[in-house]
């Protein structure tokens, strides 16, 4: 097994040129099969709201079940740096909250990290969980749980207010003591520009080529999601026509009594 992945590596990685790469994971078998895989990061994302809960948004998912994922991902993997997701309301009422959430990530969950969304508006809370001993990795440009005031999933920083104002937030994570930075739904010079300013490694989704990483929702890659698919998603498989498939040959087979066969029985 090559190296765990700790923290302080995804920052030399940086240093040293090698691309950070980061899918989402919320459950044990998926967790084995990326790991194995040798991603550097599993993400428990809140994404989990829509993709295993089912959700229009991520605004639904709670604390409790962001942990009980967590420990399922946490379970399967050997050599990733596990990132929990902090959800909607786990940290914007106070600093204190977010301290006592970010820690039970780590204390319940058994995750390494923590990501939460925001930039200037949230610099003093990245501070206190990080003087707390929690690492933690920013998100800025489309942050969706902030949706409802975005208007919908639109990409951000097209303009020079929205662009000044995603620079701005860019630093502020890093100056708060982030360690990483998920960059969201941006055009890609802007992207470039805050990956070329920051020291911390920055992990792109729908922000182009130019940053140190880059991050997926395991379900958007695969093909088991297709409510709606980005522009920025590529496709690696279309795991739900061959899940179909297989699960139509299931229903075939017993309902034709081809299963189960001798060799499935006891005797
Ligand atoms: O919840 C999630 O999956 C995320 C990624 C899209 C970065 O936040």
């Amino acid at each position: 097994m090559a190296e765990k992945v700790t923290v302080p590596e995804i920052a030399k990685m940086k240093q040293r040129g090698a691309k950070i790469t980061c899918l989402t994971a919320y459950d044990y078998s998926f967790a084995r099969i990326l790991d194995s895989a040798e991603v550097d990061i599993l993400l428990v994302g809140d994404s989990l709201a829509c993709v295993v809960q089912g959700y229009a948004n991520t605004l639904a998912v709670t604390m409790d079940e962001m942990i009980y994922h967590t420990r399922a991902v946490v379970r399967g993997r050997k050599r990733a740096l596990v990132v929990g997701d902090m959800p909607f309301l786990s940290y914007q009422v106070s600093s204190e909250e977010a301290v006592r959430n970010a820690g039970r990530f780590l204390q319940e969950g058994g995750a390494e990290a923590v990501k939460l969304e925001g930039g200037t508006a949230v610099r003093e809370t990245i501070a206190k969980i990080v003087q707390a001993g929690i690492p933690v990795m920013g998100h800025v440009g489309l942050t969706p749980q902030s949706i409802h005031r975005l208007g919908g999933y639109k990409v951000q920083g097209k303009d020079k207010g929205q662009y000044d104002a995603i620079l701005a937030d860019a630093l502020a994570v890093e100056e708060a003591g982030g360690f990483a930075l998920v960059l969201e739904g941006m055009p890609m010079e802007l992207a470039k520009e805050i990956t070329k300013r920051l020291s911390i490694p920055t992990i792109g989704i729908g922000a182009g080529p130019h940053c140190d990483g880059q991050v997926l929702v395991i379900h958007d890659m695969l093909g088991l999601f297709d409510d709606f698919k980005p522009r920025f998603v590529k496709r690696y498989a279309e795991l739900k026509d061959v899940i179909g498939g297989a699960v139509k040959s299931f229903v075939a087979d017993v309902r034709e009594e081809r299963f189960p066969a001798e060799e499935h029985s006891f005797r």
